[in-house]
């Protein structure tokens, strides 16, 4: 449990990549200190160990297991930084030892353990434990406004979006952990592993999604079992129409781009920035060209809002640090205030449940309903790229 007025001491578990940013992000923000580290690679729990020690902390203590590093008494919260199958299956043992949690996105690769997750996360809620799961651009300034856009009807009716991840990832990137590219362990590859931010960017703004239809391919890479491309149409409750386009095969690596379109109004993120913004009285001439030349309010709105401070008050660091100390602002506020988090365990499943209904309609080669998938109708269904789709429908309709 949180310490009044002491900073809440974090266990890091799993030291890879982004094990290793959170390190450096808890250090860095006031409210939090790294005291414990799990990963059975010890050598990789040193490296973050040091990486700490670097930043001016105290040296974090290595734990050979969870449940020693949570029986220590110097753990208020755990940061989940493994491999996504392992996601939920950890936090549950974090949330038995009662601490708060952290989880990297995605929240799991398997839908159905969300949905028995998201029900230990409220039992855990009501004896005071906060439950987090990351989607850092939620709080990028860009994303930021948009949503405050679309929370006060700024663009009107929302028509319509455009979610599209144009990255490259080596073949020796999926080569480099043996997880990658697993559909176990990775749970998909372009869009549960790099688009989710996009997808549930894209989710945030336009609501509940209704309908799926969507085909995934894998065309550039080898020794994975996922898919590098992939392509949707969703309908959502409200109406709206989106397109997701999400792959890791777009040499040399381009944007991430989340476009809204409504009645009164338009605006579009392009790699977590916001680029165009037009909100209007529905009076402007019918020429598109010219609204989209002459009239972009994106350095207006950035102005006016006061997301920027942030940056400047942290003698700016670099965008992928800034992304996490801003979500963890909210962290910390929802631990002193004892709230719920913006990005709470209900909130990653929608995601979550989202890219899977992108899979299983891939999958059977047919649209899927968003409710079946979120309700379990599909747990049986083995996502893959390679079976034909016919097949898979008539399998499923026996
Ligand atoms: N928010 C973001 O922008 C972002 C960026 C990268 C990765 N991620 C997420 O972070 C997670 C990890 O990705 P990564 O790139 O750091 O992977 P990684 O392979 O670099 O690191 C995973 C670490 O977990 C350790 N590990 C494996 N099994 C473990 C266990 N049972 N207990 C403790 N540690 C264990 C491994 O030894 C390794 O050090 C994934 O879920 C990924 O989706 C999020």
């Amino acid at each position: 449990m949180t310490r009044p007025d002491a900073p809440t001491r974090a266990l890091i578990i799993g030291c890879g990549i982004i094990g290793k940013h959170h390190g450096i992000v808890l250090t860095r923000h006031p409210d939090f200190e790294v005291t414990a580290l799990v990963d059975p690679v010890v050598a990789s729990a040193e490296a973050v160990a040091d990486t700490v020690v670097e930043e001016g902390a105290e040296r974090p203590v290595i734990y050979g297991s969870i449940a020693d590093a949570l029986s220590s008494g110097t753990v208020d919260l755990a940061v989940i930084c493994t491999p996504s199958g392992l996601h939920i299956q950890q936090a549950t043992e974090c949330l038995e030892h009662d601490v708060h949690l952290v989880v990297e996105k995605p929240l799991d690769v398997s839908v159905a353990l969300g949905t028995r997750f998201a029900e230990l996360a409220a039992k855990a809620a009501e004896r005071g434990l906060m439950v987090s799961v990351i989607s850092q651009h939620r709080f990028d300034p860009g994303a930021t406004v948009i949503r405050k856009a679309i929370d006060e009807q700024q663009f009107g009716t929302l028509t319509s979006a455009v979610a599209t991840m144009a990255w490259y990832r080596s073949q020796q990137y999926y080569d480099s952990g043996d997880w990658r590219g697993t559909w176990a362990l990775d749970g998909g590859g372009a869009v549960m592993n790099q688009g989710v931010h996009t997808v549930d960017l894209l989710r945030w703004f336009l609501g509940r999604p209704t309908e799926i239809y969507a085909h995934t391919a894998q065309l550039a890479h080898q020794r994975i079992e996922i898919e590098d491309t992939a392509t949707a149409t969703v309908r959502f409750e409200s109406g709206a129409l989106a397109v997701i386009h999400c792959t890791t095969a777009a040499y040399p690596g381009l944007t991430a781009r989340v476009q809204v379109h409504g009645s009164h109004g338009s605006a579009i993120l392009d790699n977590d920035e916001l680029r165009y913004f037009h909100t209007g009285d529905g009076a402007v001439a019918d020429n598109l060209r010219s609204a989209a030349v002459t009239g972009n309010q994106a350095a207006d709105v950035l102005g006016a809002s006061d997301a920027d401070e942030y940056a400047n008050s942290r003698n700016q660091p670099d965008g992928f640090v800034l992304g996490h100390l801003r979500q963890y602002d909210d962290i910390a506020g929802a631990l002193k205030d004892k709230r719920s988090p913006l990005v709470d365990v209900n909130e990653a499943l929608l995601s979550l449940a989202l890219v899977r209904s992108l899979y299983v309609s891939a999958t059977l080669g047919q649209p899927v309903l968003f409710d079946d998938v979120l309700n379990g109708r599909y747990d049986d269904v083995v996502a893959t790229v390679t079976q034909a789709p016919a097949q898979a429908a008539a399998e499923v309709a026996k």
